[in-house]
């Protein structure tokens, strides 16, 4: 059994964009700028946003928080929005999810210019990613298709079952390993709340991808011997034993799934580290006009 060290190759990752900027710089070039919305002051968004500003600094870029408070109306959002969108030194930006209530996530994410939407949530980028044109492909998703292809895992022709039907991380998982690629070339299953089964689902997957939500959901006597784990969960319970007050639970009851399977991805130090990687690297494509040209 591998287990797979997400926070390893992420920092490789990491190290090899720092080093494309400098030589971007030193050629001239203009150094990439990411620019993050944050609404608000939830803990988990407070979290990741300063991951990603940290991550930018790893990695040579510029970075610029943009902090409203919780009260901001849509329309002073959407402004902002459409700011950064004419912005010419801004070459991607990100708002941070969930908004509160009285904002219209979708409506937000739409009025982003798709050239610049480096989480790839547009629903041009999610178009494209689906019909295998290039595009900015979301954070999590990338980041899971870069694991099995550094740790070259085998992926034509084999069952792939995805737990979880979200916009963000089942549904283009789906597409990916679906696609006419590598990593790809899977037949997949979906499940989610409403299908029956997902036991029986799970025993015949050579891959799963558990992206639920619900902390240890799959137990060893629903993986298959040699079948490879990816495991997505993030919820924070609380714990006596860290200073933080919380630690990380994932999808997979990893102790009892472990010894069964050829790959796992243990939390935290599997899939997280990769999804700001990933945002890293689209951001770096941003920079360089690589996936659109004007
Ligand atoms: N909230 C949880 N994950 C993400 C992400 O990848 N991007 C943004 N913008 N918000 C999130």
């Amino acid at each position: 059994m591998t287990i797979i060290d997400g926070k390893a190759v992420a920092e490789q990752i990491k190290k090899e964009i720092a080093e494309e900027v400098s030589r971007i710089v030193a050629d001239g070039g203009k150094r990439p700028h990411l620019a993050a919305i944050l609404v608000g002051h939830d803990g988990g968004s407070e979290t990741y946003v300063a991951s990603k500003v940290k991550a930018c600094e790893a990695c040579g870029f510029k970075s610029t928080l943009i902090r409203f408070e919780d009260t901001v109306s849509e329309q002073e959002l959407l402004d902002k929005v459409l700011e950064l969108n004419d912005d010419d030194d801004v070459d991607g930006f990100i708002v941070q999810l969930p908004l509160p209530k009285h904002i219209s996530e979708d409506k937000v994410i739409e009025a982003i210019d798709y050239r610049k939407d480096v989480d790839g949530f547009h629903p041009i980028n999610v178009g494209r990613m689906s019909i295998g044109l290039p595009c900015y492909v979301s954070a999590t998703p990338a980041g899971i298709v870069e694991l099995i292809s550094r740790y070259h895992i085998e992926t034509a022709g084999k069952r792939c079952v995805i737990l979880g039907r979200s916009n963000i991380v089942g549904k283009p998982m789906a597409a990916l390993m679906m696609r006419k690629a590598y990593p790809g070339d899977c037949t997949v299953t979906v499940c989610h709340s409403r299908s029956k089964n997902i036991a029986d689902e799970c025993r015949q997957a050579d891959i799963i991808i558990a992206a639920l939500g619900q902390p240890e959901f799959v137990k060893a006597d629903m993986v298959k011997d040699g079948a490879v784990i990816i495991d997505v969960g993030t919820t924070r319970v609380p714990s006596a034993l860290t200073k933080s007050g919380y630690k990380l639970k994932g999808d997979v009851k990893y102790d009892e799934v472990a010894p069964r399977c050829s790959y796992i991805t243990p939390v935290p130090g599997g899939v997280g580290p990769m999804t700001i990687v990933s945002l890293m690297r689209n951001t770096l494509l941003a920079g360089k006009k690589a996936i659109y040209k004007d």
